[in-house]
């Protein structure tokens, strides 16, 4: 069985990932296991969240997707978020060294810098998920980056040392397997001490209202909605519902 499959180039590890599947008819297959990785050196038309792109110089990062298959309630979706941030982080602090967090959803960062971005889709069957394909973008060798990204930085720029794409897409894979077994509570007790800026007075912009509020980011509620308290008041932010200022 082929669990690890290595392209020089592709559009996207993601959208190579989810045509896979859908020739498989979304179903388990000798060919899709759980836990398969697609990792390509380059990727022509990288995607980020939203719609964003993802840049990567040729052969230095990270591109990879895993697909498993969760087989958890649609509304426990935010789990896979917590099980990969966690993998990452796990992954950063035990074999690299650093001390990482987590900027709500699922970006990874050292310090105020984003080294790795995660872009998740999910498939469902009647009200459960199952599947998942988890995309992962993590610079590793990239010394430089365009001007025009606002905060990255990459394994050899926090530490000098370069890394190995091969070995790095297993170690996450394990971690992750790992923690798909761990108890849900005491992940999500795990995810929100490594949730960035948690207690930190900061400002927010409400993207719906485009109301600008200094706020302190108390938690993630079971459904993943990042709670942000200002004044006396708790409120709950969606996926796109809030910038960081
Ligand atoms: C983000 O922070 O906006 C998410 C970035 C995710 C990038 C990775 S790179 C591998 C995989 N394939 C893609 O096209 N995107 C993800």
């Amino acid at each position: 069985m082929n669990d690890f499959l290595h392209f020089q180039q592709l559009a996207s590890t993601n959208t190579f990932l989810e045509q896979l599947l859908q020739s498989q008819n979304r179903a388990k297959t000798p060919d899709c296991p759980d836990g398969l990785i697609v990792m390509t050196d380059f990727q022509t038309t990288g995607r980020g969240r939203q719609t964003n792109s993802w840049h990567s110089e040729n052969s230095k990062n990270l591109l990879m997707s895993i697909l498993i298959y969760p087989h958890l309630p649609v509304e426990a979706q935010f789990r896979v978020t917590e099980w990969i941030s966690l993998a990452m982080t796990d992954h950063l602090r035990q074999n690299v060294g650093l001390d990482p967090r987590i900027k709500w959803p699922n970006d990874i960062y050292i310090n105020e810098k984003k080294i790795a971005g995660i872009l998740i889709s999910h498939h469902w069957n009647s009200d459960e998920i199952a599947s998942s394909i988890i995309g992962i973008g993590l610079n590793l060798n990239q010394e430089r980056f365009p001007d025009t990204l606002p905060n990255p930085t990459s394994v050899i720029l926090e530490t000098g040392k370069k890394s190995d794409l091969t070995v790095t897409a297993i170690n996450i894979r394990e971690q992750l397997s790992r923690l798909r077994k761990e108890d849900a509570t005491i992940l999500h007790k795990k995810y929100l001490q490594l949730l960035y800026r948690r207690h930190v007075p900061a400002l927010y912009t409400d993207t719906h209202s485009g109301e600008t509020f200094e706020g302190i980011i108390e938690g993630v509620n079971n459904l993943g909605l990042l709670e942000i308290r200002s004044g006396n008041t708790l409120r709950n932010y969606e996926l796109n519902g809030i910038v960081y200022s």
